[in-house]
């Protein structure tokens, strides 16, 4: 590429759209006026976070999504013998589409949804797809499924195979990861749930994952403070801040943070937010499940027929579940 930081601005320019709507803006400033400030971790996914979102699964220390792709490796047929025929796949979070695509010689979907807030991102993604499978019908979805989940028209509503990997349903807390999981059921009539969940394990496991010796994670959770400048107007410097990733054991969830690193005053328009050295903000949890925990939430959720498969160290499950 001749000119790529010519690229990259124009990348962060079609990010904003239109313009980001008075509730995104509220919701971040909401946050930011919060005793514990946070900023949600759906905002962690611009163009660039999206790219440093998957160069982070390519880490030794970011053991999640080998793991995953070590299970459906090993166990995609399995899996497919389980949830029968899928009219429908519908892909939450798909960022780059890899993990859907691996499955459709086993699946066999007639159709595939992908859903992504990045819009951009998964555009790129879908036309490279178009071209490997022309038979099967793509409809991208470049929307925030956290705000609802309703699907076109264009998609019958039997047959539908919800997929969740990466254990994403883990950057919820347990009673919203139950309430997207009942929204996902009444989706789904006589239909499916494939979802990733990473387990409990020792923090010397956990922690390095979200804190790699190349900083790409805290290149990941600093780059969320220049998205929301776009979006909010806000002026973050990001040197101001530091990364900061921690495992709460009592919620049994990674902790992300951004930590000031000096007593410093944030504006945008219509606030300003006085954050001593030492304060964070806080941007994403991410919760880890036993198989028993998760088996729970699933069947509060009305699920039925359920199985799990891990990979071989046991740090990693996908549940297969029925409407
Ligand atoms: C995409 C939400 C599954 O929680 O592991 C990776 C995001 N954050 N490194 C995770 C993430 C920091 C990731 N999920």
């Amino acid at each position: 590429m001749a000119h790529p930081q010519k690229k990259l601005n124009a990348d962060l320019e079609a990010d904003a759209g239109q313009g980001p709507s008075h509730e995104v803006r509220s919701a971040i400033s909401e946050g930011l006026l919060r005793e514990q400030a946070l900023i949600e971790p759906k905002f962690l996914y611009d163009t660039l976070g999206s790219s440093l979102f998957t160069a982070i699964t390519q880490l030794p220390e970011y053991y999640p999504t080998r793991c995953e792709a070590e299970i459906y490796a090993t166990h995609a047929q399995a899996m497919a013998d389980h949830i029968g025929t899928v009219e429908s796949l519908i892909d939450l979070g798909a960022g780059d589409c890899v993990k859907a695509e691996k499955l459709f010689p086993t699946l066999r979907p007639r159709r595939y949804i992908p859903v992504d807030i990045s819009a951009q991102y998964l555009d790129q993604a879908v036309a490279r797809l178009r071209r490997t499978w022309p038979d099967i019908a793509i409809t991208a979805l470049g929307l925030d499924f956290s705000q609802g989940l309703r699907l076109p028209s264009s998609v019958p509503p039997a047959g539908r195979l919800f997929f969740y990997p990466g254990s994403s349903i883990g950057n919820l807390d347990p009673d919203a990861a139950l309430a997207m999981l009942v929204r996902i059921r009444n989706q789904s009539p006589n239909g499916g749930l494939l979802v990733g969940v990473d387990r409990i394990k020792s923090r010397d496991i956990l922690e390095p994952a979200y804190d790699d010796a190349l900083h790409l994670t805290a290149a990941f959770n600093l780059n969320m403070l220049r998205h929301v400048n776009q979006l909010l107007g806000s002026d973050f410097d990001v040197n101001d801040w530091q990364h900061r990733a921690h495992f709460n054991t009592e919620e049994s969830r990674i902790e992300m943070h951004v930590v000031a690193r000096r007593d410093l005053v944030l504006t945008w328009p219509g606030a300003t937010r006085v954050f001593t050295a030492g304060e964070t903000i806080h941007t994403e949890n991410s919760y880890k499940y036993s198989v028993e925990g998760f088996t729970d939430l699933l069947e509060r959720a009305g699920f039925r027929g359920i199985r799990h498969w891990s990979d071989q160290r046991d740090w990693f499950s996908v549940f297969s579940a029925r409407t």
